[in-house]
């Protein structure tokens, strides 16, 4: 080496072939770095998650701990490959289950599969099929109407990033090449109403460690979705169950990895995720096209028929607030153009019109008929008002399930003191993990989410809606059996 370097140095015809080598050296790790850099770029927004525990399934999951002992022994009999599925009844054994969610939530044939029993949400692994990719986001966009509010996490695109690379990572361990995915159907449905304080609720709940969000605050997919009941759904393919299902995939995710372990070792996932969109519960313009409604004055079948048929367990909470004050604020949400005033007289002669239209329809039917009605014009003033109307809704969601099954909340005491009713949000949902202290002093003085623009009522008109609401609060309070609903008028 040291004659080497001598020679090089001593004769100078050597010196020129020495710095193109050292070049061309240079030039290499210059490349190599590059490279290096590029493949960071590629990798960097591949989130941490991928470590084998994640891409490797079902024998490494936890999920699999609590199965029954002879499927145990029977998973852990199985090669270092893993099982071989290739049929169903296998696919069972091992957990993973196919959800049949091509067919019509309307036909009544979705159910829910058998669910992972140490999860508290119902949830459930599901094969990918080899050309899996989720639907072109566009596409999602269309069928989701999103709104900016309404995704706190990050992007939508940003989560079907993350999730495809995430399935393409265990197709590298799968078998016969099929990947698999954690789905999970919402443990809990907010359903309402509209301008009763669900996004406040919402935003609460966000910060309790065992709410997941879905990408979605109002998926919309209940009352108008799953009917194409939105602007061009003639030119888009019919959504189905598992479109729906694909907003709470990144959430299925964070549940499966938030895992506690018992003092016994066994594990659970406590994390729920829920359904926040208040028009599930009153709302539903094309209930006609549900099978079975075609020529009916009023709808026999709705949503919590389709519900119960897939999941009849679901938890469901329903703020409802002074229905005077929420026909005030849905009107001023529609009407209040560039977050202008709306002017008392306006407000006032739109709802003695919208009286006279609905005393009008009460007379030749009855109420249910009308408030079902597919208004054709002033179409956001009638909905302020048949907005209101708790009871005839309330009755449609009782007769299918089980009062114990529902929360109702009354707005007013929640604006009051949020945490109050957290606490029995709280247990009401079967929450049992510790809560810090420090969430609720902050809960406490967090102001409410309010886009009201302020406005004021005339009182001539607050006496007519009151008249109005009067009765039909009276059904509410001997529907409920609660003296609260009657809201002091
Ligand atoms: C995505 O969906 C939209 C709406 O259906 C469609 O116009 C567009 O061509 C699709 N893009 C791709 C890449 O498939
Ligand atoms: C509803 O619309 C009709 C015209 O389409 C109008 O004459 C009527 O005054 C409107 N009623 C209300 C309550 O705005
Ligand atoms: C709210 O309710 C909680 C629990 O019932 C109670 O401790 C607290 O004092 C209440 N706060 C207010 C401001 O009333
Ligand atoms: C929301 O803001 C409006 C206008 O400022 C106000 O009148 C209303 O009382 C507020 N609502 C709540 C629940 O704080
Ligand atoms: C409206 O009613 C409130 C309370 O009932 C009363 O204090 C107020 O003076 C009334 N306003 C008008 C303009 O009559």
């Amino acid at each position: 080496m040291e004659t080497m370097i001598k020679v090089i140095i001593s004769k100078p015809q050597y010196h020129a072939a020495f710095l193109i080598f050292l070049i061309f050296f240079l030039f290499l790790i210059f490349t190599e770095y590059n490279l290096h850099l590029e493949h960071s770029r590629r990798t960097r927004n591949i989130p941490n998650l991928f470590s084998e525990h994640d891409l490797r399934l079902p024998r490494e999951d936890n999920s699999l701990m609590m199965l029954e002992g002879q499927q145990r022994d029977q998973i852990a009999d199985e090669g270092n490959d893993g099982p071989v599925v290739d049929n169903k009844d296998d696919v069972n054994a091992y957990y993973f289950s196919m959800l049949v969610t091509e067919e019509d939530i309307e036909d009544f044939s979705v159910k829910l599969p058998d669910t992972l029993p140490n999860f508290k949400n119902p949830c459930w692994i599901e094969m990918v099929p080899e050309d899996f990719s989720y639907t072109n986001v566009t596409l999602y966009y269309q069928l989701f109407c999103l709104y900016p509010e309404n995704q706190p996490h990050g992007s939508w695109q940003d989560s079907y990033d993350y999730m495809e690379n995430l399935i393409h990572a265990r197709k590298r361990y799968a078998v016969g090449s099929k990947a698999w995915r954690i789905r999970c159907f919402p443990y809990f449905f907010l359903l309402g109403f509209t301008k009763c304080g669900t996004s406040d609720l919402r935003r609460t709940l966000s910060f309790f460690p065992d709410f997941v969000d879905g990408i979605t605050k109002e998926p919309k997919f209940w009352n108008k979705i799953r009917l194409r009941s939105y602007h061009g759904a003639d030119m888009l393919p019919r959504p189905t169950l598992s479109d729906y299902l694909d907003l709470y995939d990144m959430a299925a995710e964070k549940i499966r990895s938030y895992v506690f372990v018992t003092e016994e070792g066994d594990t659970y996932h406590p994390a729920i995720i829920g359904d926040f969109d208040p028009m599930t519960v009153w709302k539903i313009p094309m209930w006609r096209k549900i099978k079975g409604n075609e020529n009916r004055d009023a709808p026999k079948y709705l949503t919590p028929h389709h519900l119960h048929s897939i999941n009849p367990n679901i938890k469901f909470m329903i703020l409802l607030r002074n229905p005077v004050e929420r026909t005030f604020s849905h009107y001023k949400f529609f009407h209040s153009k560039n977050n202008r005033k709306v002017q008392a007289e306006m407000f006032h002669d739109d709802i003695k019109k919208t009286m006279q239209t609905l005393e009008k329809c009460f007379r030749d039917n009855a109420i249910r008929t009308c408030l079902y009605q597919p208004w054709k014009s002033n179409i956001t003033t009638i909905r302020s008002v048949t907005g209101s109307v708790y009871y005839v809704y309330l009755e449609d969601w009782l007769e299918v399930f089980p009062r114990k099954q529902f929360l109702f909340i009354r707005s007013e005491d929640y604006f009051q003191n949020r945490t109050a009713v957290l606490v029995e949000i709280l247990r009401f949902l079967e929450i049992d993990s510790p809560i810090p202290k420090y969430l609720w002093r902050n809960l406490a003085t967090l102001p409410v989410i309010n886009r009201s623009i302020t406005s004021k009522m005339s009182n001539k008109t607050r006496i007519l809606l009151q008249e109005f609401f009067a009765p039909m609060n009276r059904r509410l309070v001997s529907l409920l059996e609660d003296d609260r609903w009657r809201w002091h008028f």
